[in-house]
């Protein structure tokens, strides 16, 4: 049981389970359980706090906009938010009884010069207040992490929000994803919906989709060889995305490396898209758990 601080990074475990979070997004960039990596990082992914672009793997955050958001009020916002681009405070880890804690925070006060914040805050005509916590959970073979908005100023703040989870698998065509049986779909690609009626989806082309789970779908199964996870969540995060660029995306794409990788990874995103609101003054929070199978 550690805890380490080596520059920007925060490496922390408990037992033979092993978290390291960069500060840069407060991603979590490596998840290891008996000495196998759970997590997809590009060799080309840039850990620094100062790097201009978000870290390409682990589990950036997407806040406040997914994509280039369709809601009014997150339209200026680039693709996938800000957040996932700035150096987060670590606060503190601690070495508990079951488990391990690393907690980091984020403010308003870290994203004042923030082209996209302030883009965001023209929306309210006056600078949004606000505080993001991630609280990690490492366990002997799980990690939970918890996060918390604060909205400290506007009546009604609205936002997205995802985890955008890349796992690392030996072969994304052997890889498998259940629970998602009776789920609606859009198919982000081709603009179209969708139903899932099989008990197993499998990703063997470029995909990014958009899942709307029901009660049903609460357990997502990653099964891939000797890596299997179990991906739960809150019940507030009702949407699951799935993505991997496959060949032709990878290649466009500068920070992902090696290119052939898609082959070893895939991302599965639980978050909420629709458009979540939270009034002045209240807290509005979520939990993401990963579990070793
Ligand atoms: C996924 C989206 O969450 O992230 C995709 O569904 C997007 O549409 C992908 O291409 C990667 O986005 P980015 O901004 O990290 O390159």
């Amino acid at each position: 049981m550690s805890v380490e601080v080596e520059n920007d990074l925060i490496k922390f475990s408990y037992g033979e389970a092993h978290a390291c979070v960069a500060k840069k997004g407060c991603t979590l960039v490596s998840f290891v359980v008996d000495g196998d990596e759970y997590l997809y990082l590009s060799e080309a992914a840039n850990l620094s706090s100062k790097s201009p672009t978000p870290v390409r793997g682990g589990m950036p955050l997407i806040f406040p906009a997914f994509g280039n958001s369709y809601l009014e009020s997150l339209k200026t916002v680039q693709q996938h938010g800000f957040v996932r681009n700035m150096a987060w405070d670590f606060v503190i880890a601690e070495v508990l009884t079951e488990c391990t804690v690393a907690r980091f925070r984020l403010s308003h006060r870290q994203c004042e010069k923030e082209q996209q914040y302030k883009n965001w805050c023209e929306f309210y005509g006056q600078p949004i207040k606000f505080e993001l916590t991630m609280v990690f959970e490492l366990f002997p073979d799980c990690i939970t992490v918890n996060t918390g908005l604060v909205n400290e100023n506007v009546s009604e703040l609205e936002f997205q929000f995802l985890y955008h989870t890349y796992f690392r698998v030996p072969c994304v065509r052997d890889m498998y994803i259940t629970g998602l049986k009776g789920a609606k779909y859009l198919d982000r690609l081709q603009t179209r919906y969708g139903l899932d009626g099989s008990p197993m989806l499998k990703v063997e082309e470029q995909t990014d989709k958009l899942y709307e789970l029901g009660e049903n779908n609460r357990e997502i199964d990653i099964l891939s060889g000797n890596y299997n996870v179990r991906l739960t969540a809150s019940d507030n995060l009702k949407d699951l995305v799935v993505w991997n660029p496959w060949e032709e995306n990878a290649a466009k794409m500068k920070d992902f490396e090696p290119k052939s990788s898609y082959r070893n990874m895939c991302c599965v995103e639980f978050g909420t898209i629709g458009g979540t609101t939270v009034t002045q003054g209240q807290r509005w929070q979520c939990q993401h758990t990963i579990t070793i199978i």
